[in-house]
């Protein structure tokens, strides 16, 4: 079975000389199809670094990746862009919800941007709302809702184009227990249903012990997996 995303010897340093500092040394792993992958290590162990490196927002040093079997270390500016734009869903820390838009409008966003039909966001939209217990909240703006349900419109958001691979960077790291448990099980449901591959860097112990599996991060390597 081909890896949903594989990765060799990725390295990454920030600064120069002097001042360069090891975000990432030589990580190797493989993420399937459909598998639900944590992420964890202390603040500082590159954490969101490989997150960001594997949701093509940034690129690593030196070192090979590949998303279904197809390298990305060739892939031109525009096509990174596409295909994480296709592929990829991100769910934030703070949600970073678009503050002008309603509730209805941040989750269809990313489907305007595939230039998808008005009436199959309509569907899409309306189904996830009520998946997500947000159908009462549509209209409103991200100022106006809880932490727990600025997360549930991130979790939608991210999922809304049915991306094969989602990527959390500390999703509950804001939300008290309840919320962070509400959060989780919806993201666990949808990788159930639609079968996307997560990759979930977070601290939270009862995150991580509710994933497939997990890697340890420390100093930027690979510490430990189980
Ligand atoms: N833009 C940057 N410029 C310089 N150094 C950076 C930059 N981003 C991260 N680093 C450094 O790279 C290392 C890894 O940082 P990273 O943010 O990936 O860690 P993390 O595990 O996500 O930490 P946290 O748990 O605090 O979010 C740290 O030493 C950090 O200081
Ligand atoms: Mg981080």
């Amino acid at each position: 079975m081909t890896a949903r995303l594989s990765l060799d010897a990725i390295c990454k340093h920030y600064g120069k000389d002097d001042n360069s500092v090891t975000a990432l040394a030589e990580i190797t792993f493989s993420l399937n199809a459909g598998e639900f992958l944590a992420i964890e290590g202390p603040s500082g162990s590159g954490k969101s670094t490989l997150l960001n490196i594997c949701g093509l927002i940034d690129a690593p040093d030196s070192g090979c990746y590949y998303f279904n079997g197809k390298p990305l270390n060739q892939l031109s500016a525009r096509e990174r862009c596409a295909y994480r734009r296709r592929e990829i869903g991100f769910i934030f820390q703070r949600h970073q919800l678009i503050p002008a838009m309603t509730v209805y409008e941040n989750i269809a966003y990313p489907l305007l941007l595939n230039g998808e039909r008005p009436q199959q966001i309509r569907h899409e939209v309306e189904q996830l709302l009520t998946q997500m217990g947000l159908e009462q909240r549509r209209q409103q703006l991200p100022q106006q809702l809880s932490g727990g349900e600025r997360q549930r419109v991130g979790i939608a958001r991210a999922l809304i184009k049915r991306p094969q691979l989602v990527i959390a960077d500390e999703p509950s790291a804001s939300l008290d227990h309840q919320h962070a448990h509400t959060g989780l099980q919806l993201m666990r449901e949808l990788n159930r249903q639609y079968g996307a591959s997560f990759l979930i860097a977070s601290h939270d112990p009862f995150v991580i012990n509710h994933c497939d599996r997990k890697i340890s991060l420390l100093d930027g390597r690979i510490e430990a997996t189980a």
